[in-house]
């Protein structure tokens, strides 16, 4: 579903490629790791140190190939659509390998991974059926795929993606409201099943770092999904 239908910030929208370019140099100030780290920190069913190579969809600035690493992750190969976000990736120098090409077909080896991730993109996606297939292609057969997301119910409650852009005016980044159901059959299409799920919600550590949140106070804004 279109974000257009709920949106009730009703900012100017732009393209992933534009937004995530301008965002770029301020991202990782104004992305909390509360939104996903935290939730990854919540995994019962993956050993982090026994995987060797995984491949991550959406890499950005490279904010969860260094929380790979530093869980003792071997090796991080990463894709995302934006120069400006694999620019700063490229210079953690923490990823074996960085490609810019859209999370649906890249170029990485198939059936290769133990492990593919997938965080806070999946709201850009028309579609959730490319992204499950090409995360089934590239693990191996006993390779899980973990999805991390903006939770649709925050995004129901009218808030979209959004950045300021250079000038200051804020700007809505092209985005879809996917229910937890089409999650599921996307998945499952794909030959995915459920193995582990977390939600993250707007609690107490959250308004200490943005008291302005208390509005959302107990809504959730994320959630994690481990696919075996
Ligand atoms: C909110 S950032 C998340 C980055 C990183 N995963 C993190 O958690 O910090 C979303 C990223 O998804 C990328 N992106 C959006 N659509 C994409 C697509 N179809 N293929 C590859 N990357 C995409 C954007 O360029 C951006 O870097």
């Amino acid at each position: 579903m279109e974000i257009r239908h709920f949106d009730r910030r009703r900012y100017p929208t732009v393209s992933v490629e534009t937004g995530y370019g301008e965002w770029a140099a301020t991202y990782e100030d104004t992305v909390l790791d509360l939104m996903d780290l935290r939730l990854l920190e919540r995994v019962q069913t993956l050993d982090w140190p026994q995987i060797a190579e995984v491949a991550d969809l959406a890499c950005g600035t490279g904010r969860v190939g260094a929380w790979l690493r530093e869980q003792g992750v071997a090796a991080v190969d990463g894709v995302d659509l934006t120069d400006e976000m694999l620019a700063l990736a490229r210079a953690k120098g923490i990823y074996r390998r960085l490609e810019q090409a859209d999370l649906a077909a890249t170029p990485l080896p198939a059936a290769h991974y133990d492990l593919v991730t997938a965080v806070l993109v999946d709201e850009h996606l028309a579609e959730l059926g490319p992204l499950y297939r090409e995360a089934a292609r590239l693990a191996h057969p006993s390779g899980r795929f973990v999805l991390v997301g903006y939770h649709p119910h925050f995004m129901l409650d009218g808030i979209p993606t959004h950045y300021n852009r250079t000038d200051g005016e804020p700007a809505t980044i092209a985005c879809y409201v996917h229910l937890f159901s089409d999650h599921v059959r996307a998945a499952q299409a794909a030959g995915w099943t459920l193995g582990e799920m977390h939600e993250g919600l707007i609690d107490d550590d959250w308004l200490a770092q943005k008291p302005k949140w208390a509005q959302h106070y107990l809504r959730p804004v994320s959630f994690a999904v481990v696919w075996t």
